[in-house]
């Protein structure tokens, strides 16, 4: 089977999907699939067989012509976070070509791309909590007193299209309000202020694999900063991250459940991750947020929980793959 694996896109977290692909590429069975990579970003869609040969993809039947050739794929392998490859754009471009891909369908990855709207479809899920939160639009009309006098401090500022925490403030004093959203609306219209939770924070690969739902052990992170920003994803040494996280088998189980409900509710395909904030003496789990793409670069949570459940990378993307071309 051919298979067009996909990186770039045109957000920040660009640089994570190339690390992501990277993976992939290494692990993938090269046995049983013939891998192209191609990049799409804001200089168009290209396959690179070597430094500064680009060859442009046809956009009317994402087809490859090389030495005359032309190729189709069978399939994709999307390795894009955020826009285009998590937010429903290629996949309803693709749904139009009939192309399967390893992802959520066009409309799970849109609703999930926002935080706002996904929590509206996660809240009641039985042992699940979500955060007091306010959403606002930037043009709309909103009043920091209102949003002073609804939520209680420290809070989150996020946008609510965003990833790898970019653009996000945790706001300690009022006075800091305007600054954090200043901050989010360069990144998005939309932004998600949601109280802090105290707890610790915990995220849960979720795959479909062989077409049953299995939920990957799950990671504790830790991290000196204020919160798990960009810098503490992606610096070596500035998180711990224990995996399988060390906590009662009472609580995997009830993660593992909430996590797979999760994943029915919002009608999810392929791998996805979710993160969750535990309170108290393993109390309550909260819900923080969905990535239907979730990072694979070396040092991932799912490299490191496809390892901890004794699979090997190859066969998990094998049977990710198996799934999507079924
Ligand atoms: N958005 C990043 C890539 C993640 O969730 O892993
Ligand atoms: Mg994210």
């Amino acid at each position: 089977k051919t298979i067009a694996l996909l990186t770039g896109g045109t957000t920040g977290e660009w640089v994570i999907s190339v690390k992501s692909a990277a993976t992939i590429a290494q692990n993938i069975d090269t046995d049983l699939y013939e891998v192209y990579k191609i990049m799409l970003n804001d200089k168009g869609w290209f396959y690179e067989p070597a430094d500064s040969v680009k060859i442009d993809i046809d956009k009317n039947d994402f087809s490859l012509t090389l030495d005359g050739r032309k190729i189709k794929f069978d399939g994709v392998f999307i390795a894009i976070h955020g826009s285009p490859g998590e937010d429903g754009k290629l996949q309803g471009y693709f749904d139009m070509l009939n192309i399967p891909y390893t992802t959520c369908d066009a409309l799970t990855s849109s609703i999930t791309m926002n935080k706002g709207y996904t929590k509206a479809i996660v809240t009641g899920i039985e042992n699940l909590n979500t955060a007091k939160s306010v959403q606002i639009f930037k043009d709309g009309n909103y009043s920091l007193d209102q949003i002073k006098a609804d939520l209680k401090l420290p809070y989150f500022v996020k946008p609510n299209n965003g990833g790898s925490s970019i653009g996000m403030s945790k706001v300690t004093h009022a006075d800091d309000l305007e600054t954090a959203l200043d901050k989010a609306f360069n990144e998005d219209t939309q932004i998600l202020i949601e109280e802090f939770i105290e707890g610790r924070e915990f995220t849960v690969g979720v795959a479909k694999l062989d077409g049953e739902i299995v939920v990957l052990p799950p990671t504790e992170v830790e991290t000196a900063k204020e919160f798990f920003d960009f810098e503490a994803k992606y610096t070596p040494g500035v998180a711990t991250e224990t995996t399988p996280a060390l906590i009662r088998e009472e609580t995997k189980d009830r993660v593992a459940q909430i996590a797979a409900e999760v994943y029915k509710r919002l009608n999810c395909r392929g791998v996805v991750r979710i993160d969750f904030i535990l309170t108290g003496d393993e109390g309550d789990f909260y819900f923080i947020e969905i990535n239907t793409i979730p990072g694979q670069t070396a040092t991932s949570f799912i490299p490191q929980q496809v390892a901890a459940m004794g699979l090997t990378l190859k066969d998990f993307y094998s049977r990710l793959m198996k799934e999507t071309l079924n």
